[in-house]
């Protein structure tokens, strides 16, 4: 996978490989985090939608909110800089819930947990991988495929990190949302946000946020940087023009192989055979 040096990019914690951006020290802390009641997590695997999802909630609330950068990215300093900030907070992780502040769980805040079929999720994240200078260099996607499957790339298994959201999407502060739905009827799914969230939306400002929020529209923001180029919403990046590839369902297709099919096809159902995804 990487060449000698390229080792230094990742270490794990718990045994979940986290690029270096997201300090040791940090990571630690996370256990004592004090999370407050009107707290928004913003949950995802990464290359999920993670800032689809966060552009449709920026535009939903006309009050002042911060959406704040990862709460495992940086250094210690990264919580008392969330500490400080006196608007609400809509916090984006891409953390398993095993590692989620206590707090969070404690104050029942709400969470929106957005998913993506993993063989898209996949294949994003193998893009990712090979322009992202924060990750380690991948030279085939062959080889990304086995990484994968092994669960051997940042924040850890796709599956593990879903199963452990799943478990608890029965609570009432959860919201599970998928890729594919937004996709398929973003106003439905904004409509969804919104009723989570408690928040009025006329039917015209959700026709509007949805323009809004359409792939060539947030692609070309980042282009135009109207929007802030250096604020993500991922752990992995500061380059916005690195989220917006091609924003598609299916893409896997143009990149498995049949045999490579069968193989993902057979490790999902043995760890999801208790999902009920
Ligand atoms: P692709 O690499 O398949 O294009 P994340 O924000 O979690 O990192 O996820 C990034 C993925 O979401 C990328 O997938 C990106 O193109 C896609 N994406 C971002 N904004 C989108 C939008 N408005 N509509 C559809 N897909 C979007």
């Amino acid at each position: 996978m990487s060449s000698s040096g390229e080792a230094e990019l990742l270490h794990t914690f718990k045994g979940i490989p986290f690029t270096t951006r997201s300090s040791p020290e940090l990571l630690k802390s996370l256990d004592t985090f004090d999370a407050r009641e009107d707290d928004v997590l913003l949950v995802s695997y990464p290359k999920s939608g993670t800032h689809w999802l966060a552009g449709v909630i920026a535009k939903l609330y006309n009050t002042q909110v911060t959406i704040t950068s990862p709460i495992e990215f940086g250094d210690i300093s990264q919580l008392e800089e969330l500490n400080k900030l006196s608007s609400k907070r809509i916090i984006p992780t891409h953390l398993d819930y095993n590692m989620l502040p206590p707090n969070f769980k404690n104050k029942k805040c709400k969470m929106i947990y957005i998913s993506r079929n993993p063989k898209d999720t996949a294949v994003s994240m193998f893009h990712y991988y090979r322009d992202n200078p924060n990750l380690p260099t991948v030279d085939t996607w062959t080889a990304f495929f086995d990484m994968f499957l092994k669960g051997n790339v940042v924040c850890g298994s796709w599956f593990d990190h879903f199963l452990s959201w799943e478990e608890h999407e029965d609570e009432k502060n959860i919201l599970f949302l998928f890729y594919e739905d937004m996709k398929k009827d973003l106003p439905k799914v904004v409509k969804e946000i919104a009723l989570f969230l408690s928040l009025n939306v006329s039917d015209n400002d959700i026709q509007d946020i949805c323009r809004k929020s359409s792939f060539s529209e947030m692609k070309n923001d980042t282009e135009k940087e109207n929007s802030d180029p250096t604020h993500t919403v991922c752990a992995l990046t500061s380059n916005r023009k690195l989220i917006f590839r091609k924003g598609a369902v299916g893409d896997w297709k143009n990149y498995f192989t049949p045999k490579q099919n069968i193989r993902f096809q057979e490790i999902f159902n043995e760890k999801m055979k208790l999902s009920k995804m």
